[in-house]
């Protein structure tokens, strides 16, 4: 596991409307095709599982679970990409591993895109398992990507 860099402990805290400004500057820096500002509105508005994580009070990543029927679905995971390849990615994912039963979860499902190494490589390597693909599912420069689904044992 990467250790941080700083010498400042991450901290996770509940995701705010305040935060959303940021939240989206991250987004934007970190996915091709990034969220809107009204998909994290409508998660928060939902009551899904939404988190930030701070490292000296600066909003570095943030995750999103929803949590129904015995699962839970990892709707985003995400660092900023100044901050990326430090542990905060997996920190954030062993967190939302560990909340999942709270919530009912027997299972964490996620969609990655195939060409998304990095994720990949971390899902991997916490245990999630390759379950199947969505086709087309993802928008792409050429046509559509397809998804991996990944599915985590709780
Ligand atoms: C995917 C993401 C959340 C990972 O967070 P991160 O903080 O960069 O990752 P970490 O430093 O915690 O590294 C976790 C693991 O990812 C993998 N990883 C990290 N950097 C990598 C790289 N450059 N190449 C390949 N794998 C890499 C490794 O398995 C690593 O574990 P290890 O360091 O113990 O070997 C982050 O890169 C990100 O936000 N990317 C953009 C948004 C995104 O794609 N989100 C996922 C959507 S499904």
């Amino acid at each position: 596991m990467n250790a941080l860099a700083t010498p400042v402990t991450p901290e996770f805290r509940p995701m705010k409307p305040e935060d959303i400004d940021r939240i989206i500057l991250i987004e934007r820096a970190a996915y091709p095709y990034p969220w809107t500002r009204g998909n994290f509105v409508d998660c928060l508005g939902s009551g899904y599982s939404c988190w930030v994580l701070e490292v000296a009070d600066e909003v570095v990543g943030y995750s999103i679970l929803m949590a129904g029927a015995g699962e839970g679905h990892v709707l985003n995971c995400c660092v900023a990409p100044a901050w990326q390849g430090r542990g905060l990615g997996r920190l954030m994912m062993q967190r939302l591993i560990q909340a999942a039963p709270g919530y009912g979860a027997e299972f964490l499902f996620l969609e990655v895109r195939p060409s998304n190494t990095r994720a990949i490589n971390l899902y991997d390597s916490l245990g999630f398992e390759s379950v199947g693909l969505r086709k087309h599912y993802y928008p792409a420069d050429q046509g559509r990507e397809d998804a991996l689904v990944m599915r985590y044992g709780l």
